[in-house]
């Protein structure tokens, strides 16, 4: 898979009418939470990319049996078989995604034998946070390389109250604690939490099975432990990345697109960043009416500003859309800065991008962008999935062919995303193991 790329060439201002797929971030952490379940559950709106196919491996090495039906995005996991509490390493370095099995396996057997995650190049993405946390519930963790073994002494010697002060508002962490909790006696209470949307969107689908969690001022979760889970039937909320990433390929074309089931409450300081860089950008919360928060225009401007961005945790600038912000800062009028607060090494793309004529200066976790009047094809290797869809942006306005390789990033985070691009006009082809020609294609002869 990751000896294949992606060709593109300059495409015309990018117009349409697409629906995004149900949220990466949510659907894994949610697949995992079903571990604290015994029987058949139902998740609706399931996208269909490499990371969501690991975890269908990674529960069926468990011994639940899943049944993805692609083209209705459902998918059913029966967990009533689930009997292993150990993940071979070549399966958990696959993807970071596969360390949010932690919690539920010690809720469900007391113990996890785990290697540690695989996943990007943007940072060392260590897991203290997770394992301390964990030690506040009485766990014991012991590192045998490749693996690392957890175990509860027992059930029985839970603490009836675990206040965990999480240094850094953690997802992973966030997600594994509180699905611990959600088994464990007595109460948790987890002070500086995530509350990012899939976050609560995990909250949404515990709660439906039965948890008892409540979210506090101040970023603070409460969980009071229940005895027992039920399964569940939960519908994935909209992938706001993936949102982000069509509302910028139409911006830096100078197109215009809607997203119809995007939810502009889960976007907003990114939205904003997009109208002072002068695009237009409507949603229903302009009107007033938190009700139904679906749906998101933008009108590009064929003069976009530079503008500062700064990442952080939710609701600050989600880093996931920073390199391909950068991308669309590339080709805007005036200098940007764009600090990177969340990952130490989330840069690489300003390299690739520099190749294709980008004026960027990186020093340490900060980059000055210089806008230029354009940006030329060359080759270039993407890093992780943020990173390969910052560079077809990039290709999508470079005069002449922009080759990416590094195509496995791409179908890691992205559910054929190039398929909607160029049903909205880009000229665009991916070669896997065998070439795929894209309807919609003009200029697929001569690239080929
Ligand atoms: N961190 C630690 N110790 C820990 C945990 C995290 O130092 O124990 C550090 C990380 O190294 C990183 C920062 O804290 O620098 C944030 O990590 P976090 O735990 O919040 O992220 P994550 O749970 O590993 C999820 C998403 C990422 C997204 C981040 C931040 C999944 C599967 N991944 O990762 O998504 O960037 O939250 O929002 O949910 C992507 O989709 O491309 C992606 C990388």
């Amino acid at each position: 898979m990751t000896g294949g790329h992606i060709l593109l060439k300059k495409s015309p201002p990018l117009t349409g009418t697409v629906e995004v797929n149900g949220a990466k971030n949510a659907v894994l952490v949610i697949m995992a939470s079903l571990i604290l379940t015994d029987g058949l559950s139902t998740l609706e709106n399931v996208p269909n990319n490499a990371d969501v196919r690991q975890m269908i491996k990674l529960l069926e090495e468990l011994g639940a049996t899943v049944n993805f039906a692609v083209a209705s995005k459902v998918m059913k996991v029966d967990t009533a078989d689930v009997c292993k509490f150990e993940i071979k390493p070549e399966i958990m370095n696959k993807f970071r995604a596969s360390i949010l099995v932690m919690g539920p396996l010690l809720a469900r057997f007391g113990k996890a034998k785990i290697a540690l995650p695989g996943g990007d190049l943007i940072g060392r993405r260590p897991i203290n946070y997770h394992l301390e946390g964990f030690k506040k519930f009485g766990v014991v963790t012991e590192r045998h390389d490749p693996y690392v073994n957890a175990s509860l002494k027992s059930f029985h010697d839970l603490p009836l109250y675990a206040r965990i002060i999480l240094e850094y508002p953690s997802v992973g962490a966030t997600e594994n604690l509180m699905m611990f909790a959600c088994l464990a006696k007595g109460e948790t209470v987890i002070i500086n939490a995530a509350i990012e949307p899939e976050v609560l969107d995990l909250i949404d689908t515990l709660k439906a099975m039965g948890a008892d969690i409540q979210i506090q001022p101040a970023a603070t979760i409460v969980i009071k432990g229940v005895g027992k889970l039920h399964p569940v039937t939960h519908k994935i909320i909209p992938d706001r990345l993936e949102v982000g990433s069509l509302l910028l390929a139409a911006a830096i074309t100078g197109g215009q697109i809607t997203v119809s089931n995007a939810r502009a409450d889960h976007l907003d300081i990114f939205l904003e960043k997009l109208c002072q860089m002068g695009h237009e950008v409507t949603s229903p919360l302009d009107k007033g009416s938190c009700a139904k928060p679906y749906g998101i225009t933008l009108r590009a401007t064929q003069h976009p500003q530079a503008v500062d961005i700064k990442t952080g945790p939710y609701p600050a600038f989600p880093t996931d859309l920073q390199p391909l912000t950068m991308a669309a800062l590339s080709v805007a009028e005036g200098v940007s800065l764009v600090e990177e607060t969340v990952y130490e090494n989330r840069m690489i793309h300003t390299k690739e991008l520099s190749k294709m004529g980008a004026q960027i200066t990186v020093e340490g976790c900060k980059a000055i962008v210089r806008g230029v009047e354009a940006l030329y094809g060359c080759e270039v290797i993407a890093s992780d999935v943020r990173a390969s869809c910052a560079l077809v942006l990039g290709g999508l306005v470079a005069f002449g062919q922009t080759k990416m390789t590094g195509i496995g990033h791409w179908q890691r985070g992205y559910d054929k995303l190039e398929e909607k691009l160029v049903a909205m006009g880009a000229d665009i082809i991916t070669i896997d193991d065998q070439i795929i020609i894209l309807d919609g294609l003009r200029t697929a002869q001569k690239l080929l």
